[in-house]
């Protein structure tokens, strides 16, 4: 018992981190974004290499959920699961790309975070707010017309099914479900029990998935004791040993079909532009280790049903 609640007690500083680390790209100029420094204060400078990291990350995700929102239309709804302090709703929302229902979830001791500063900053809460519709907080639960944040166990399906009930959700519409490290630290029997309802329940979705991957080789090693080191548990570890265990931890689970890549995959797929323009913002010590972080992590989308059938990340 002690060990679990040190484990997510762990997993739930993850996000602090991940928050951090966007947060100094942003400041750095990497990509915009209007939004994290309001739920992070000022960070600590990170290497050029992480910054380029989660350059990579955040870009190669948001073409994806550019290419769901296109093929889909506003008529469709975003799950967030384990969203930590993810600005994605504000962004869409200011870009004027919204779906029609917005849901993020991640344990209650982050999401009542996430409220409070919802709360505190009227750029967050002005987004909110629609001419229909009243916003209602909870310590860990927060709802608006179009926006759900919600505090829970992703394990517990019970939980989940009642939640997505409260918050509206709509089986018949395409959805997309978004999981940025998050299933590296839940354990595989609860994942697939997961993904197996989600798959069940949801006709047309999508899946992305970013985490890590080649976690068998030395230098997965390393990333592996270093996580575990904070005390993180890496239940979920087994699925990131490869592109085909990530994929199969989909299709094994009732999707129809998967695909990944290797972030240095995803980022040569990006603009060569936006490319060049980024690597003028700091100058790298070392080529070589920008390139094992980024073979060391990977993006994975999975679909059911006709919509997003094949869906790669190839632009244009
Ligand atoms: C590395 S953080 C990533 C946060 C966000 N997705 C991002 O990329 O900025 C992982 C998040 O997953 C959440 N998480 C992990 N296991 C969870 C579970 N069983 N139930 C709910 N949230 C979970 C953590 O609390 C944390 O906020």
């Amino acid at each position: 018992m002690i060990n679990e609640i040190t484990d997510e007690d762990a997993v739930q500083a993850t996000n602090d981190d991940a928050s951090e680390c966007k947060r100094c790209a942003v400041q750095l100029g990497y990509w915009t974004d209007p939004f994290i420094s309001l739920f992070v204060k000022q960070t600590n400078r990170k290497a050029p290499e992480i910054n380029r990291g989660y350059f990579a990350r955040v870009k190669g995700i948001e073409v994806f959920i550019n290419k769901f929102l296109k093929m889909s239309g506003e008529k469709s709804q975003i799950i967030n699961l384990g969203s930590g302090f993810d600005t994605l709703y504000w962004k869409l929302r200011d870009a004027e790309n919204s779906p029609q229902n917005f849901i993020e979830l991640d344990f209650p001791s982050v999401t009542s975070r996430k409220c409070y500063h919802i709360k505190r900053h009227k750029q967050l809460i002005d987004r909110l707010n629609t001419e229909d519709g009243e916003i209602s907080f909870s310590a860990t639960d927060l709802h608006a017309a179009n926006y759900h944040l919600m505090g829970i166990d992703l394990r517990n399906i019970s939980e989940l099914e009642n939640k997505l009930a409260q918050a509206e959700v709509d089986f018949s519409l395409p959805t997309l479900f978004l999981a940025e490290c998050v299933l590296v630290y839940v354990d595989k029997n609860a994942t697939s029990t997961l993904l197996q309802w989600i798959g069940k329940k949801f006709a047309d979705a999508l899946f992305i998935n970013y985490e890590q991957v080649n976690m068998k080789d030395k230098f997965g090693e390393v990333m592996l004791s270093n996580l575990r080191g904070r005390g993180c548990l890496l239940a979920g570890v087994e699925d990131c040993e490869s592109l085909e265990s990530q994929q199969k931890r989909f299709t094994i689970n009732g999707w129809e079909g998967s695909n990944a890549w290797t972030m240095v995959e995803v980022y040569d797929s990006l603009l060569s532009s936006e490319r060049t323009r980024i690597e003028r913002i700091e100058m790298l010590d070392e080529q070589e280790l920008l390139v094992q972080l980024l073979q060391h992590y990977c993006i994975a989308v999975a679909w059911k049903g006709p919509t997003f059938k094949n869906i790669s990340i190839a632009q244009g």
